[in-house]
């Protein structure tokens, strides 16, 4: 489906953004995993996390959707039984990665595929220290790739280090070890999302920090409990970005989640001359969060290295738009992960906005922009993948002319709405 976007006059308004799809997928998968009734709202009605409820459902769990509330009645993970067919996670990363570990200790076998963009992406990652912890599994597709095919059980832990900084691989091993003998050690990998961290001390489990990057998990039992979800920071870098690049904007976003594992784009931005006030700040459920206000800004280049990516790893691609807009150089560095994303999104966000007529050069781990330029409205290609669409999206609201983002439909995965709220907040 093409999507049509011309320049816009400035964004206004008061927007609660949807909820943080990390959280929901975590709700969901430890709310199966725990014992009682866990309720988690606002639940994210979107593709990626629909995915993982039906997931769950074919493991046998019992799962209500009303509205945005999610109601999961928890029997622990010896409840789960043997799926009649294959798992499907979709386009969902989170969900295939996640479940591979929880399923790793269920002694059943099963299978969990994906679409073609899942089934690029990398397994090894997970498959080899969930193989040390005595579950067999293996990636059918080239290379360990996608589908899975997973017989778990007597799982017992081990100490590992984390080759990449992956807050799915972290989350995987957290949920096999939760169901191992013995103690799971994960070391480094302390500065990826640390929501299933987060979320596993609400629910009782037995998890502490050893020292600056140790993470220690023994088998435990999690209680189930209401989870209230924050609004996810990433989709609200979208709407962030495009009222700081369209003069005389001004947003005030609510109850955004504010996890400092989260919040990188916010640093970078504010480096770049930004200007974001928080306010509102509260906890609730182990999550920070709060309302952000924003206003068009004057930017200017930014470098931006290595470990910085963690925190901001969803919001690189918007990095590239922002760039465009800022006065002199912006580079990125270390963020080679990008490219085995939904789409290699370095390419992606590279190729299409050099159709728009950026000075845009890759770089084998990031890109360098050089800015002011003007920006021209073109035809460009989401290639799948909704976060290149959202930022295209952003370009051209402060590109001259019209632009054409195709394949919008992928948008659905994590923002369903987002092109009719952009046009709301620009009448
Ligand atoms: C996610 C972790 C990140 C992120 C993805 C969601 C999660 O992936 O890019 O959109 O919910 O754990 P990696 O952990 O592989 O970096």
């Amino acid at each position: 489906m093409d999507m049509t976007f011309s320049k816009a006059g400035p964004l206004r308004g008061e927007v609660s953004v949807p909820p943080d799809k990390s959280l929901s997928h975590r709700a969901a998968i430890l709310g199966a995993m725990a014992r009682g009734r866990t309720t988690a709202a606002p639940f994210l009605r979107a593709g990626d996390c629909l995915s993982t409820l039906s997931c769950l459902r074919d493991l046998g769990v019992d799962i209500r959707l009303q509205g945005n509330r999610l109601q999961v009645e928890g029997k622990g993970p010896e409840a789960w039984r043997q799926p009649g067919g294959v798992l499907e996670a979709e386009n969902s990363a989170t969900t295939m990665r996640l479940l591979a570990g929880a399923l790793a200790g269920r002694p059943f076998r099963c299978e969990i595929d994906g679409d073609a963009s899942l089934r690029r992406r990398p397994m090894g990652r997970i498959i080899e220290p969930l193989r040390r912890m005595g579950a067999r599994i293996e990636g059918m597709g080239e290379g360990n790739r996608p589908p899975l095919v997973i017989e778990g059980g007597n799982l017992r832990g081990i100490e590992y280090r984390m080759e990449v900084d992956s807050a799915q691989v972290k989350s995987a091993l957290l949920l096999a070890g939760l169901q191992a003998e013995g103690e799971t050690r994960i070391l480094g990998g302390r500065s990826s999302r640390d929501h299933t961290e987060r979320m596993l001390l609400l629910m009782g489990a037995d998890l502490s920090c050893e020292g600056e990057d140790a993470l220690v998990i023994r088998k435990s039992e999690l209680a189930a409990g209401d989870i209230e979800i924050p609004g996810d920071i990433s989709s609200a870098s979208f709407l962030l970005a495009a009222a700081l690049l369209v003069p005389g904007s001004r947003l005030l976003l609510k109850g955004v989640g504010l996890n400092p594992t989260r919040a990188g784009f916010l640093s970078v931005i504010n480096t770049m001359g930004a200007l974001v006030m928080e306010s509102g700040y509260r906890e609730a459920c182990n999550e920070p969060r709060g309302d952000l206000e924003v206003g068009s800004s004057s930017l200017t280049g930014v470098e931006v290295e290595g470990w910085r990516i963690p925190a901001l790893i969803d919001e690189v691609p918007l990095l590239a738009v922002a760039g465009c807009r800022a006065r002199g150089a912006t580079v990125v560095r270390g963020a080679e992960e990008l490219r085995v994303k939904e789409s290699d999104r370095i390419a992606a966000i590279c190729g299409e906005l050099r159709k728009m007529g950026a000075k845009i050069e890759e770089l084998p781990d990031g890109f360098l922009v050089e800015g002011p330029c003007e920006l021209k409205g073109a035809r460009v290609d989401s290639r799948g993948d909704h976060r290149i669409a959202m930022a295209l999206a952003v370009a051209a609201l402060c590109a001259e002319g019209e632009t054409v983002v195709s394949g919008w439909e992928c948008v659905d995965i994590s923002f369903p709405g987002f092109a009719g709220l952009l046009r709301e907040l620009v009448a």
